[in-house]
């Protein structure tokens, strides 16, 4: 499958001024853990309150607990894996969030990831990880190899989180995004950003060469 690319770059205003490019699309997905419950409380509306915040990049959110994925790509895209790879083809650039379970990443996850190919290609590739004990970063470690595989450019600052749900230490109406995740959130965002854009023009000026 190849992605229909639109090419959108800062451009020339009528006076000659450089025009702020189009805010970057980025597809938040979520991994597929039946139990949304299990997953940092409003991951998204923090993320996107965030990237509201700066105007530069546009959230949409591809929670795979709602798809219905087949277990492997069949040659040609239908119904539900048709809509999921039309998100990665829309998107200009990822944020993969995840949980780590026994030093990885969910299969679910990993059946989604390889389900598609050319929509990755070129793309950036930021990661928010949470775990018990190591804020995700085995999980994140491992996806960056999975990514790499898929020639996408996985940016360095990632957000993980130490987090057991359960615990009572966020109560009701408290927040988990102390402020060392805010910054953390930042720089990720930041190099997305950068990436995001320095790609989008660089797939506009010439083919990628998987
Ligand atoms: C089967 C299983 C394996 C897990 N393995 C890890 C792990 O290897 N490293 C880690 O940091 N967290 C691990 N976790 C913790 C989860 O990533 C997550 O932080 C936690 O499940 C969420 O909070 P909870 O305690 O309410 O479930 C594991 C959880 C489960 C259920």
């Amino acid at each position: 499958m190849r992605n229909g690319e639109s090419g959108e770059r800062g451009a020339l205003g009528p006076h000659g001024t450089t025009r702020a490019p189009e805010p970057l699309r980025v597809a938040c997905i979520l991994d597929g853990t039946a139990d949304a419950e299990c997953r940092p409380p409003a991951v998204v509306p923090w993320l996107d309150g965030l990237a509201g915040e700066r105007g530069d990049l546009a959230l949409s959110v591809v929670d795979l607990a709602h798809y219905d994925l087949p277990p492997r790509y069949a040659g040609h895209p239908a119904g539900q894996l048709h809509s999921f790879t039309g998100e990665l083809a829309r998107a200009e650039g990822f944020v993969v969030v995840t949980p780590e379970c026994n030093r990885s990443f969910p299969p679910q996850l990993k059946q989604a990831i390889d389900l598609s190919y050319d929509e990755w290609h070129a793309k950036p590739v930021g990661f928010v990880s949470y775990g018990f004990g190591c804020d995700g970063v085995h999980a994140v470690e491992q996806l960056r190899s999975v990514f790499t595989e898929l020639h996408t450019v996985t940016v360095r600052d990632a957000v993980g989180m130490d987090l057991r749900l359960t615990d009572e230490k966020f109560p009701a109406g408290g927040s988990i995004y102390s402020d060392g995740l805010v910054r953390a959130a930042g720089a990720l965002l930041d190099q997305l950003t950068w990436w995001g854009l320095a790609l989008r023009e660089a797939r506009a000026a010439r083919p990628y060469v998987a």
